[in-house]
C-alpha cells in the first residue's frame, strides 16, 4: 500500500520538486483509516490533483491521495421536482463532473466549468468563477477526521464557506470522501458577469451548454494550459479593502475594478493591482506573470519552489510600495 521517498514533481501543477517520505493511494475508506492509523505521528499532507499547490521542500510525512471514485443521483422522496441531489466522490475529475451534471440539463455548475482539480479539493477552497461559488451548490461534504478516524458530515453552514475559505481549509485535519451537491433540474440564466455576458451577447436565452462553452472558450483564452506552462492558476487572493482605499486609488485610475463584500468592505482585483504596478509579464529567471493575465504566475522550468516564493515576495512588495494593500497568496505553499 505504501511507496517510499516518492518525487512528487508530477503531482503538483507548478511542477518543483520534493521528494514525500512515503506516499499511499487508498481507494476505499477502510485502506483510508489505515493508513492514517498507521502512520501517527507523521505530519499528513491530503493531494488532489495537486492543482493549487507547490513545494519548497521535501515532505517529510505521509503523503495521501485518495483514489475514491463515483458519481450517483441521490434518491429523494420529498415531492421536490425541482431540484436533485447529486454525490460525487472526493477523486473524480471536477470538469468531468460538471460535464456530467450540465449532460443531464442540471444547473448550478456551469459557470465553474473547466476549473483544473478534483471535486474533494473543490470545497477546500470554495472554488468560484463567472459570479458562482461552489458553495452556492453544496448541500454536504462527508469527510474523515484524521484525529477520531470518524466519518463526519457537514451541512453547508457546518463548512463555514467563504471568498477562497472553509473550515476544511482552516483546520486540515479533514479528507473529504464525497460532495452531495443540490443542483436544479432547470435553467435559467442570468447575466451577472462582464466577461461572461460578452461572450455570450449575440445568444439570445442561452442554454446551459452553450453557458459551459462559453466558460471555457474564455478560460482557454486567457489561462495558460498547466500541460505546457506549469501554474495554479489565480496565484493571489482578490484583497478585501476599506471604502476610503478603494476611493484613494480609484481617484489616481478610475477603472479599478470594485465589488462591494460583506462587512462594508470593497473587493478589488489583485490582477489590476499587480498590472498597474508593473508587474503583468514580468519574468525573474524562470518564473513570471502570465502576459495575458497579471494575477497567474507560471514556470517557465524551474524546478525549486523558492523561486516562485521569491518572485512572489517581489510582486507583494511592489503592490504594497504603490498601494499599501498587501496580497495574501491563494495558493497553498508547502
Ligand atoms: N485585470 C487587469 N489586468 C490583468 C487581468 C485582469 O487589470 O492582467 C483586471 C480587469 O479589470 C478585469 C479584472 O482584473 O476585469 C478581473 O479579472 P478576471 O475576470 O480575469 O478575474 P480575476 O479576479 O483576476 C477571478 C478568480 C479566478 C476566476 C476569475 C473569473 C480569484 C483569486 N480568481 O480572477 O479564479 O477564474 O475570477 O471569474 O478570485 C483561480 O482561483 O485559480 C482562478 C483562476
Amino acid at each position: 500500500m505504501y511507496r517510499y521517498n516518492v518525487q512528487l514533481k508530477d503531482y503538483n501543477s507548478f511542477r518543483t520538486e520534493a521528494v514525500a517520505k512515503i506516499f499511499c493511494e487508498p481507494d476505499n475508506i477502510e485502506d483510508l483509516r489505515q493508513c492514517i492509523a498507521d502512520h501517527p505521528d507523521l505530519p499528513k499532507l491530503v493531494l488532489g490533483k495537486g492543482r493549487n499547490l507547490f513545494f519548497t521542500k521535501d515532505f517529510d510525512g505521509l503523503v495521501i491521495k485518495p483514489k475514491t471514485y463515483g458519481i450517483r443521483e441521490v434518491p429523494d422522496d420529498s415531492d421536490d421536482s425541482e431540484h436533485v441531489f447529486i454525490e460525487a466522490k472526493a477523486a473524480e475529475d471536477w470538469d468531468d463532473f460538471v460535464r456530467f451534471c450540465v449532460d443531464r440539463g442540471y444547473s448550478g455548475l456551469e459557470n465553474l466549468s473547466y476549473i483544473p482539480g478534483t471535486v474533494g479539493a473543490a470545497p477546500i477552497q470554495n472554488i468560484g468563477a463567472y459570479g458562482s461559488e461552489v458553495k452556492d451548490s453544496i448541500y454536504e461534504v462527508v469527510a474523515l477526521d484524521m484525529d477520531t478516524l470518524e466519518v463526519v458530515s457537514f451541512s453547508n453552514e457546518e463548512c463555514a464557506f467563504g471568498y477562497r475559505d472553509s473550515i476544511f481549509k482552516r483546520k486540515r485535519k479533514y479528507i473529504i470522501i464525497s460532495v452531495v451537491f443540490l443542483l436544479k433540474r432547470s435553467y435559467h440564466y442570468v447575466p451577472r458577469y462582464a466577461d461572461l455576458m460578452r461572450e455570450l451577447e449575440n445568444v439570445e436565452n442561452p442554454s446551459l451548454q452553450e453557458v459551459r462553452d462559453a466558460v471555457i472558450r474564455i478560460r482557454q483564452r486567457k489561462l495558460p494550459d498547466e500541460n505546457t506552462l506549469p501554474n495554479c492558476g489565480s496565484f493571489f487572493k482578490n484583497p478585501y479593502i476599506e471604502t476610503d482605499k478603494a476611493e484613494q486609488i480609484k481617484a489616481v485610475y478610475p477603472d479599478l475594478p470594485v465589488y462591494p463584500v460583506e462587512g462594508g468592505l470593497i473587493k478589488t482585483s489583485a490582477a489590476f493591482l499587480i498590472d498597474k504596478a508593473g508587474f503583468k509579464g514580468k519574468q525573474r529567471g524562470q518564473i513570471g506573470t502570465y502576459p495575458k493575465q497579471a494575477l497567474i504566475v507560471v514556470n517557465y522550468g524551474s524546478t525549486d519552489g523558492n523561486e516562485i516564493v521569491s518572485f512572489m515576495h517581489e510582486i507583494q512588495a511592489a503592490v504594497n510600495e504603490k498601494f499599501g494593500i498587501q496580497l495574501e497568496p491563494e495558493v497553498r505553499i508547502l
